[in-house]
């Protein structure tokens, strides 16, 4: 099995999704500011795997500093958190690794410095341990839901590339085939970046799971014929009522699904609640360049002149959402009691 990220000695290791699946190549990178430009450059991504990537740079931001007592230190470290909480906008994992990191340094600023940073590394070192034991947890509870001779379709990268390892929506159908259950997924190719098609489907086939890849817009004809009998994705934020970011064409396969009376399930960790949030309105949606929607492989595909957007997420409501799977439990309907329920559990 692959390493998606690790750190080790003082350099923070990353399997480069990019290069997915023609080239299986990881990066080596040593600055907090080099680990910001891996997650605004997609070298890593997926919600828990973008807030595992930070804490690791904060630690290496860390041991960057020169300071003589904490105050000093910690103004200089906050501008770097602060400059890589900015690298992607809808993922709040980012948000809740600096934050979590930024607090164990609060906790323990009686420490010397040297102690301090290693303090620190041994944090990002647990989140990424942690985060690998939560899509476990998350795989247990889920694979409840998926029966043996399931069709299951999904959308972009939730699996072990998306996270420290094991994966999340990938996780659910991970246990469930290791519960002995016969499971075929579906994976949607996920436009513009293609992570279903390059990065889903190479995972799971690498684990020798079932998977065959369909493009975004034959969901709907496969669901039409009985094909599919579940839907499994990700999520980068939820919101306190229980509506869902995850990656752009999602809404899509929720309606589709409520349409066809198939369950839609979203699997997140409790780290990608934003109880802050009421509805998903709230959520910022990443724009990213219209070039990665205009070309393929670097190719233009269309004309000269002609405009493109690319929003990178879209929100699904709530009421399309017929459960949502945490490492804490399964939360159903009404999700501003469910998921506050779930959250007051950690
Ligand atoms: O733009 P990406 O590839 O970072 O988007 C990833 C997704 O939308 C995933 O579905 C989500 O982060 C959940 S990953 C476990």
């Amino acid at each position: 099995m692959f390493k998606t990220i690790e750190y080790v000695d003082d350099t923070v290791r990353m399997l480069d999704q990019t290069k997915l699946p023609l080239e299986k190549t990881y990066i080596d990178y040593k600055t907090i500011e080099e680990v910001g430009g891996a997650i605004k450059g997609m070298v890593i991504r997926g919600a828990p795997a973008i807030g595992v990537a930070a804490a690791m740079g904060m630690s290496l931001g860390a041991e960057s500093i020169q300071a003589e007592d904490f105050d000093s230190f910690f103004s200089k470290w906050e501008v770097m958190g602060n400059k890589l909480g900015q690298a992607r906008p809808t993922a709040v994992n980012l948000a809740w690794a600096i934050t979590r990191m930024k607090k164990v340094a609060q906790d323990n600023k009686n420490l010397s410095i040297p102690e301090l940073k290693s303090r620190l590394k041994s944090e990002a070192q647990t989140i990424c341990v942690q985060d690998i034991e939560a899509c476990k947890e998350m795989g247990n509870f889920g694979q409840t839901l998926i029966s043996s001779g399931s069709r299951v379709l999904t959308h972009c990268n939730a699996g072990a590339l998306a996270t420290a390892g094991f994966g999340t929506a990938l996780g659910v159908i991970r246990a469930a085939v290791n519960h002995g259950k016969d499971i075929k997924v579906f994976a949607n190719e996920t436009r513009p970046f293609l992570q279903g098609a390059r990065l889903t489907a190479w995972e799971l086939n690498e684990d020798n799971i079932n998977v065959e890849l369909i493009t975004d817009n034959m969901c709907g004809f496969f669901m039409s014929k009985n094909e599919i009998d579940a839907a499994v994705v990700g999520a980068d934020r939820i919101a306190g009522n229980g509506d869902v970011a995850n990656k752009i064409g999602t809404y899509m396969v929720a309606v589709m699904a409520a349409r066809h009376k198939i369950p839609f399930y979203v699997a997140a960790p409790i780290s990608t609640l934003d109880l802050t949030l009421a509805s998903g309105e709230e959520i910022p949606i990443e724009e990213r360049s219209s070039d990665e929607v205009a070309h393929i492989n670097g190719k233009r595909i269309s004309p000269e002149g002609v405009t493109a957007r690319h929003p990178a997420f879209d929100i699904t409501p709530n009421d399309l959402v017929t459960a949502i799977i945490t490492d804490k439990g399964i939360a159903y309907p009404p999700y501003t009691e469910s998921l506050k329920e779930l959250a007051s559990k950690l």
